[in-house]
Order: structure tokens, then sequence, then C-alpha cells
């Protein structure tokens, strides 16, 4: 079933632009990555913890290929491995640059030649569905590790981590982007105040802001037992004074951390 809709959604030629007919727009190869070098970093640390010939990883959430997408690539593909990128391709419901990029951009097709540009096509295989409908086709306890970085409102990322959890294998990593902190270090009431919005701003914080979202539902659903790499100190590793927002839990057993 599975190779099935990657043999679909990878087709050469079929053009993939949201309501059925094909737009002719062009590539947003303007847009630069947002995750940082301590994401990348961070990233390449929690991959290689669960590193084996033909892993398979799940990103949800790949936007244009350039950022998570292509480090993940750099480890996974000389294991022979597999990264399912999940995504609409339609950008995040609340981020308005998103969604007007998404109105005058192909972020799909963006996304693909961005892939080919990295040598990652083989590696690669996209879903272009929502993190929901992807969550059906994979079996339980089938990927060493998966990678959340979708829908960053409340609702969405708790969604995710309930059903994405129960896919990681005992033993592998169920991670993400754009928790900068626990909720009291933002205060409990203005977390839940704004926690459908994407990114709340602040001053004279390590971070620009936080992600109201992440940041709720990673302390509600994995509370302590979730690593917060803002509270890692990465200057051993050449990252002086900068931090990464991303978490991560290790499964120990059957959704269990
Ligand atoms: C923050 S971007 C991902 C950034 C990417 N990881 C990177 O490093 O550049 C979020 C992506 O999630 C996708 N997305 C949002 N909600 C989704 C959902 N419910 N299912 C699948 N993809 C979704 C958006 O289309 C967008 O491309």
């Amino acid at each position: 079933m599975l190779s099935q809709v990657i043999r679909v959604l990878t087709r050469p030629g079929r053009i993939h632009s949201g309501e059925g007919c094909a737009k002719q727009q062009g590539l947003a190869l303007h847009i630069e990555p947002r995750v940082t070098q301590e994401d990348r970093f961070v990233l390449r640390q929690l991959l290689e913890k669960v590193a084996r010939p033909g892993m398979v990883v799940v990103e949800i959430g790949s936007f244009l290929g350039n950022g998570s997408t292509r480090t993940m690539c750099e480890t996974i593909g000389p294991l022979g491995g597999a990264l399912y990128c999940v995504d609409t391709w339609r950008g995040n419901d609340n981020v308005e640059w998103h969604q007007q990029l998404a109105r005058t951009h192909d972020l799909f097709n963006t996304f693909r030649h961005n892939v080919g540009v990295f040598g990652a096509t083989p590696t690669v295989k996209p879903l272009l569905m929502t993190s929901l409908d992807a969550a059906r086709i994979f079996a339980d306890e089938t990927a060493d590790l998966v990678f959340i970085d979708g829908d960053h409102a409340y609702q969405g990322v708790k969604q995710d981590i309930e059903i994405w959890r129960r896919k990681v294998r005992q033993g592998g990593i169920l991670c993400g982007h754009d928790c900068e902190g626990r909720t009291d270090e933002f205060g409990e009431e203005r977390v839940r105040r704004h926690c459908d919005e994407d990114f709340v701003r602040l001053n004279g914080h390590t971070f620009a802001g936080f992600h109201p979202g992440p940041v709720r539902a990673v302390a509600e659903l994995l509370g302590p037992a979730a690593v917060l790499w803002c509270h890692q100190d990465l200057s051993a590793h050449g990252h002086q004074g900068r931090r990464s927002s991303i978490w991560h839990v290790m499964v120990k057993e059957a959704h269990k951390f």
C-alpha cells in the first residue's frame, strides 16, 4: 500500500497543486531554511543514536526540503535508508507568509527541485497528504525516528505527538522542532492564550520568541521525559551561546517513554 502511494506521488511530470488543476507557478528558490546550524547539529546527533542500514525516518513537515530534510538525508542516504516526507505542501494555516508563498509559488515542486539538487532523490519518499492520513499507512513501531515539524498550533502538535509516538520502534526516537522552553518559562496563562498562534515574540530571550503550540503540547503530553535542547549547552561543539529548539524522547517500549 505504502509503495503504491509513493509510486503515484513521485511519478514524473505529475503536478501536485492542491485542487487538482495544474498551476503554472514558479519555484520558491529564494527562501532560506529556518533550521539553524544548532538544529542541524542536534538532528545529526539524534539520527546517529538510532542509525542502522536501511533505517526508516519520517518527517512531518518538510516545506521546501532545504532545511531539516536536507540535513537528515546526509545521515540517512549513505545508510541506504528512507526519509518519508509528509506534507500537504500548502504551508501552515496560521503562518501568513506560508499562505502567501503557497498562492504564488509551487511548494511541492520547489521541494522536489531542492531534494534533487542535494542529491537526495533516492532517499526521499514524499507523501503529499495530511499528517493524519499518512499515519494511517504506517504500521506501529516501524520508524527509527519521527521528526515533528508540521502544524504548529497546539491541537495540531498534540495530535501529531499522539498519532506518531506509536509509529516509533522500541529504542527509537520521537522528536520535533520549535520548543523553546517549558511552559513556566513563558507563563502558563500566556502559553494557553496564544496556543493557536504560530509564534509569540519576546525581548531579551535566547530565542526571538516562542512557539506556544509545541511548548504546550510537549509539556502536557511528554512532560519531563522530553529533553529540550534549548537547555543543553552546545559550546563544546562550537555553538557558543546558541541553542536549538529541538525536543526529543527515547521510546523505551511501545508508545511509552
Ligand atoms: C515549519 S514548516 C516545516 C519546515 C521544515 N521542517 C524545514 O526544516 O524547512 C511546516 C510544514 O508543515 C506542513 N503542514 C502543516 N500542517 C500539516 C498537516 N496537518 N499535515 C501535513 N503537513 C502539514 C506545511 O505545509 C509546511 O510545509
